[in-house]
């Protein structure tokens, strides 16, 4: 409760940044900008405000004063000097998926990245420049006719900066690790305007921080990803009815504890909505067909849909839409995981249609998302996320989505109780560890400090003093040092 307080404080700071001065700053950006960029303002006939504020939920939308588009890293620069020098609140926006509220959004200024959409393949190191106004989607269509992917989104639609940013859970995590594992460059306009490439060798520092610690250290205008010769894969989802649940946990425990190809991924996830519990399943393998057996199991249980087949990374990853309705809300937990039981799958189908009954008019939801002992191992350099590589934590994604006829504080309270739950139940069934680290990308906001960065807080700190002295970024909303 004292972090959220502590946040209610600095929202409250934010609020007293008056509109006028909001205003004033748009002015003077929209000013000192090139031909590259624009200016938007709510209700205005020309520019594109509504989609600059807009986010994947509605609950993580705000009100901003002005949108900007900027659209090379030299008007980046422009834009957060202004900014700094004004103590103006801003929002960096990528894909806007974030389900926390205030993370890519504000009442100050709205950047949106979406002209940063270039994807660029280097033959010789095997790299790509990435956009940061990207969808992994566009990223993956991009990349297809060079016969390469990155390791990125695994769902439709997502963007790929914030996602980079935070870590990055992906369909080849359990052969290369997190995507931060396969950043090697990120091109950075850091707080003061100077525009760098950050490497391990240019700045170790700062490409440690960079690698899980958000939105801390400036505005990324690039990233430089690891690329992987590829072509189909296969896979898909499937729903099951209700009365498949006992023969779904029995084959997503037997695939956790005994599949040891580290091509073979799964993402089951139990959803209760309109009174309803659905089962579900995402299948991954790396290869051209189906392989023997992994996947028997999870065929043979009859369903309700099943669209699995072989095709690129970019038809795969689209084939699994997250569109919502309009207006819907919703926030992201995640609960750390070192492993699956019988008994733990059962607390977390309990937990679906417990709070599922209890919040009528709510869609909840939990994804499993089982890996291999060694997806740490890929990467023997520190990351600001997770501070610790052993033993191998998992994440377990909580979903709620609701419409505005539920409070959000109500919501809220229940994901919070619910992933307390369920982290006392696998600490308890050796299936978790006390102060297991949380996925940034996942967690609510309100979570401390501390079950994100740990042990690597000091080193992060000392880095943040020097590149931002005068905190710059702490106008953005975000996972603050
Ligand atoms: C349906 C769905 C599926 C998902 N699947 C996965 C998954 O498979 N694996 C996984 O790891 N995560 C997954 N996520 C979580 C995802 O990683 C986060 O939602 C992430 O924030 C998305 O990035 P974004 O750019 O869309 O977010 P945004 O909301 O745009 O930004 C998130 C944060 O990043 C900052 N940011 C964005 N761009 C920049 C930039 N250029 N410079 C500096 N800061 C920036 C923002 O300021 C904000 O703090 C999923 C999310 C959803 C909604
Ligand atoms: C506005 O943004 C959306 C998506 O963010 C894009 O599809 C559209 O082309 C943009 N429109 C203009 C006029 O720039
Ligand atoms: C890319 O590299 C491959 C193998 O090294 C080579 O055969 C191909 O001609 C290169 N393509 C381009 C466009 O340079
Ligand atoms: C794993 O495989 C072994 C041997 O094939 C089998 O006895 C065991 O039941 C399997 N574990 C699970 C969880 O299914
Ligand atoms: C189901 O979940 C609720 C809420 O966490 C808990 O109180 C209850 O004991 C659980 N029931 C079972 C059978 O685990
Ligand atoms: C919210 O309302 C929309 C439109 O009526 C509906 O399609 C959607 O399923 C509702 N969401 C939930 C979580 O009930």
């Amino acid at each position: 409760m004292a972090s959220l307080s502590k946040l209610c404080t600095a929202l409250a700071v934010a609020s007293v940044f008056s509109s006028t001065l909001a205003l004033e700053v748009c002015t003077q950006i929209q000013k000192a900008m090139t031909s590259a960029s624009t200016v938007s303002f709510p209700g205005a006939r020309v520019g594109n405000y509504t989609a600059d504020v807009f986010h994947w939920v509605a609950s993580s939308s705000q009100s901003a004063a002005c949108s900007v588009e900027p659209g090379t890293a030299a008007d980046v620069s422009t834009i957060i000097q202004l900014l700094g020098k004004a103590k103006a609140p801003f929002a960096v926006k990528g894909g806007g998926h974030s389900g926390n509220p205030g993370f890519s959004s504000t009442t100050g200024v709205q950047i949106s990245m979406r002209r940063f959409s270039s994807v660029t393949y280097n033959n010789k190191s095997g790299t790509a420049d990435i956009g940061p106004g990207l969808t992994w989607d566009q990223v993956y269509t991009a990349l297809e006719p060079h016969g390469v992917v990155v390791a990125g989104g695994r769902v439709g639609g997502i963007g790929m900066a914030g996602f980079t940013l935070g870590g990055g859970y992906n369909w080849l995590t359990n052969q290369v690790g997190l995507t931060i594992d396969t950043v090697t460059a990120y091109e950075l306009v850091k707080p003061n305007g100077k525009i760098v490439t950050v490497t391990a060798a240019s700045d170790p520092d700062l490409f440690f921080a960079l690698k899980g610690g958000g939105n801390n250290f400036g505005i990324i205008t690039k990233f430089t990803l690891k690329t992987f010769a590829r072509g189909n894969v296969w896979g898909g989802a499937i729903g099951y009815p209700p009365s498949a649940l006992a023969a779904l946990q029995a084959a997503v425990l037997q695939f956790n504890n005994n599949v040891t190809d580290p091509k073979a991924q799964i993402i089951p996830g139990y959803t209760h909505v309109s009174g309803e519990f659905e089962p579900s399943i995402v299948l991954f393998y790396d290869g051209p067909s189906q392989p023997a057996k992994i996947y028997d199991a999870f065929l043979a249980i009859p369903n309700l849909f099943q669209d699995v087949s072989p095709r690129s990374m970019g038809a795969l990853v689209a084939s699994v839409p997250t569109d919502q309705p309009a207006g819907t809300r919703g926030y992201f937990h995640g609960v750390t995981l070192t492993g699956y039981s019988s008994k733990l799958l059962a607390a977390i189908a309990n937990e679906t249609s417990f709070w599922g009954a209890r919040l009528p008019g709510v869609s909840v939801g939990y994804h499993i998302e089982p890996f291999l002992e060694t997806i740490y191992a890929h990467n023997t350099m520190p990351t600001a996320f997770p501070w610790f590589r052993t033993p191998r934590t998992m994440p377990l994604n909580l979903q709620y989505t609701w419409n505005s006829s539920t409070p959000d504080a109500i919501v809220y309270k229940a994901m919070k109780q619910s992933a307390e739950y369920l982290t006392k139940i696998a600490v308890k069934d050796g299936t978790g560890v006390a102060n297991a680290p949380i996925y940034p990308n996942y967690a609510l906001f309100g979570t401390p400090l501390g079950s994100i960065y740990g042990n690597n807080i000091p080193r992060l700190r000392t880095i943040k003093a020097q590149v931002d002295p005068h905190n710059v970024m702490g106008l953005a909303g975000g996972w603050k040092l």
